[in-house]
This record gives structure tokens, sequence and C-alpha cells, in this order.
């Protein structure tokens, strides 16, 4: 029989999201500030083993869903051999990763092969400029990449975009029609307080209930439920193949139905990515224990999930950036 794993509000704990490094290769603005350090050291990060047997002892609770994480995941080394290691155990039935793209070109097919279905890509516009502006890098790696990656056949690819006042706001409509015309699923964020970052960004907040009102004027957006949405609204352009998705952590939060759990390179689990609770399971499993013993502390662990984060409340809870807890 499938075990389920349930936290103390009776939440479903299904899905988690396993950062394997914290560096990237981008700068983003929102994400982590110029003189970011808060690095770990590489001696801390869980090796291919430690995260193989971490994996099972979760899937082996209930949790069927894995994503990889970073920073940028594709810059740990020999990803594609973890993710074929995580892809064959039986019960995880979902593998996914989160990506920039810039480096996806070359190891598309590899990555694809290696058992990961599905792709969220992190692109924030469309304009090289911009681009440039928000993260430092140059967005014609990226594009490449996405074509690459849809040539290989992942699907659903996933776009997420960030929406920021005076930034990339006025270009939502025309990076839906690049979604639409290349088979991608858009969906927009809101951009949340995490860490030094996050908070100097929230100058730029827009509630996306004021996108979706404007892009109603011109579109007819009919509520749809998508598998593996997550905690994205989504709608279909009535008369389209178009999907697009809100993701409305401060406007309209969705911790009620979180079902996710984060585990940091280093092996530490955060349970809400608001909050600052945190469990230290690379240091349990260096001291010995045994899988059952492994087991109990992610009970544990799940035990203690906050109810929810307080972006909007207290905004300045967070200090962990985005880059160290795994987007
Ligand atoms: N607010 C909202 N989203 C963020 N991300 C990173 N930092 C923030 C933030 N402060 C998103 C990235 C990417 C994912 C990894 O996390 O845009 O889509």
């Amino acid at each position: 029989m499938k075990k389920i794993l349930h936290d103390r509000f009776g939440r479903k704990i299904e899905y988690l999201r396993l950062s394997v490094t914290d560096r990237c290769d981008m700068k983003c603005d929102y994400c982590r500030i110029d003189s970011f350090k808060d690095y770990s050291e590489k001696e801390s990060w869980l090796n291919f083993d430690e995260i193989e047997r971490i994996v099972r002892a979760f899937v082996e609770l209930g949790v069927g869903h894995v994503r990889l994480t970073g920073g940028e995941p594709l810059l740990r080394k020999n990803i594609d051999h973890l993710a074929q290691r995580l892809s064959s155990i039986d019960q995880l039935t979902d593998l996914s990763l989160s990506t920039n793209c810039s480096r996806i070109e070359s190891m598309a097919d590899r990555l694809y092969r290696s058992g990961v279905q599905r792709l969220n890509v992190s692109l924030d516009t469309l304009n090289p400029d911009t681009f440039y502006q928000i993260t430092k890098s140059d967005l014609s790696s990226v594009l490449t990449g996405l074509q690459a990656a849809k040539k290989v056949g992942f699907d659903p690819i996933r776009i997420n975009t960030v929406v920021m006042r005076g930034v990339n706001d006025t270009e939502i409509e025309q990076i839906l029609d690049y979604c639409s015309e290349n088979s991608f699923t858009l969906r927009l964020i809101e951009t949340m307080p995490m860490g030094q970052a996050g908070q100097d960004s929230t100058r730029r907040y827009i509630d996306l209930q004021e996108i979706k009102k404007s892009l109603q004027k011109k579109y007819n957006l009919i509520p749809i439920v998508l598998p593996g949405g997550g905690p994205a609204r989504y709608y279909h352009i009535a008369d389209s193949d178009i999907k697009i998705g809100f993701i409305t952590p401060l406007s309209q939060h969705f911790c009620d139905t979180c079902n996710r759990i984060r585990l940091t390179v280093d092996g530490i689990l955060h349970t809400c990515l608001g909050q600052e609770h945190e469990y230290p399971l690379r240091d349990i499993i260096r001291h010995g224990v045994s899988d059952k013993e492994l087991k109990q502390h992610i009970m544990q662990a799940i035990a203690l999930k906050p109810e929810k984060h307080e972006f909007k409340e207290n905004p300045t809870i967070s200090v962990r950036s985005m880059t160290r807890t795994g987007g």
C-alpha cells in the first residue's frame, strides 16, 4: 500500500525540492545581492550516495515527486548521473528540473534520457538589455537552450516569470506570445521577500491580480486545473491552446495546500520557504543512523512544518536567499 506522509495540519507531503548546488551562473537581482558570500563549503555538500539515500527514505515515506533545483542545478558535475540514479527509484513517479537553461544545450539529450521529464525555466524578459539588467547574463544562450530542450522532447516546459513593476510588467503579452508559439506554459510569479535581495525587490512588487485584470481586457481567461500544477492557478485562453498560471505567494497565499519540503545542497531540510525552521539531515546521516532512524527523523521534521509563511505580515523574517534555499 502506498504510504502517505502528513504534517500536523493534515497536509500531504509528497514533493521534495532538492537543491544540488547553491552556485548560479546568473546574478538575478531579486535572488542574491552583489556582495552575496554566504555559499556553503563544497566539503559540506551531500554526495550522490547521500542524496540517493535521503531521496529513497522520502520516497518510502510517500514522496512521489522530486525536483532538482539550485542555484543552477546544471552547474553540479554529472547531474545527469544523479538524475539517472533517482529516476530509477521505484515509486518516484515524477522527476523534474528547474533551470535557467543557459547551459542545457550540450547536455539536453543526456538529461532527457536520464529520466528528467519536465522542466521549469526561469525567464523574466525577452529583451536582451532588460535580461542583462536583471541577471548580468546573456539572453541568447537561454533562448538557444530552450530550443534544444524542446527539440529533445521535454514536455511540458514551463516558463517562470517573476513580474516586477518598471522592469518587465509591460512585457507580459509578448512573453505570452513567445510561450504560445513554442508551446511553453507561462507562469507568472509575485516577487517574494526572500533574503536581502528579495527584500530590496519588494519596491517592485506587483499584485498579480492587477496583471490578470489587464490581461482579461484582451483575453477570455477560463480557469482550469493542470496536473502537477503546484501552487499556480491556471487559466486557459479561450479559442487558443494558450495556458497561463499565476503564482501568488503574497496576494493569495497557498500555504494550506503546501505539499512540499526543501533540502539544501548541504543537507538541511527546510519545511517552509519563508520560515527559518530547519532540520540538519546531513549531520544525522553522517552520524551513522539506520534507514529506519533516518525516516523517523524525517517524520519529526515534517511534524514541525510551520503552518504558513509570513511574507506579507512580516517581510523581513526570511534571511535566507533563494540561491541558498533552492528556488
Ligand atoms: N521572488 C520570487 N521568485 C524568486 N525566485 C528567486 N528569487 C525569487 C524571489 N525573491 C524564482 C526564480 C526562479 C525560481 C528558481 O525562483 O525566478 O523562477
